[in-house]
């Protein structure tokens, strides 16, 4: 589905790093749903207008009349999807730390309403063994086990908002693969994200 595009991509917080991101994939020949909690971002998309000053509206206009580029706060819709790019807040607290609260909220959205089958992709800033941690426990709490039901990757955004060298399209990037030790799943999972990483940075 990766290879000839016919997969779906969710991608949940349409800010300064979701929205590139669902354009990047959309310009990229695959269908997007983006998710997002705020309302006002939601609408503002579906009436033609940007709320980020160096993300143009045009591509998000022509993908939602195309049909490829839906945008929506029903969270419902991310069984409809086959990979969900997770890109929510994780502000530093007081201590410096990335505050998880956000990301904790979205896992236990992901956990009400994924599906087998489905990659899910943590894409927001953190500190190492958040996925294992914090989000691989959330899911597998639903039944679900990582690697036979589902695949699960971490793998840090690098946006720089406005830099006109570097976007989404052409910033190389790490991926890390869930660390759960089956073998069974191992391989079928690399390989399912070499894939997405190829296409992931193709233009
Ligand atoms: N902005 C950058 O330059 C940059 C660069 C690299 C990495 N990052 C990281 O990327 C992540 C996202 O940052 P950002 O700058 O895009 O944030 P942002 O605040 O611009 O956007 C986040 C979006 O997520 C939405 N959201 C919050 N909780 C949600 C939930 N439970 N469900 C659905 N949507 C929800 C918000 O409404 C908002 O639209 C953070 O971890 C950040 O550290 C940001």
């Amino acid at each position: 589905m990766i290879e000839d595009r016919t997969a779906k991509v969710g991608v949940i917080g349409l800010g300064y790093v979701g929205l590139p991101l669902a354009i990047h994939f959309g310009k990229s020949g695959f269908s997007v749903v983006g998710f997002d909690l705020d309302s006002v971002k939601i609408e503002k998309l579906l009436k033609g207008e940007s709320y980020i000053k160096h993300v143009s509206i045009d591509p998000v206009t022509e993908m939602i009349e195309a049909g490829s580029f839906d945008v929506t706060s029903d969270f419902d819709r991310l069984k409809d999807v086959d990979c969900i790019l997770i890109c929510v807040p994780t502000p530093l607290t007081d201590k410096m730390e990335p505050d998880l609260t956000y990301l904790v909220e979205t896992t236990e959205t992901i956990a009400r309403h994924f599906r087998a089958g489905q990659l899910i992709v943590l894409e927001s800033t953190t500190y190492p063994g958040t996925t294992e941690e914090m989000v691989l426990p959330r899911l597998e709490k639903e039944g679900m086990t990582v690697g036979s039901d589902f695949f699960l990757a971490y793998s840090p955004e690098r946006e720089d908002p406005g830099n006109e060298n570097f976007s989404a399209s052409n910033t190389p990037k790490v991926v890390g693969e869930s660390p759960h030790p089956v073998w069974k799943w191992h391989r079928p999972c690399t390989a399912v994200l070499r894939t997405w990483c190829l296409y992931h940075r193709q233009k």
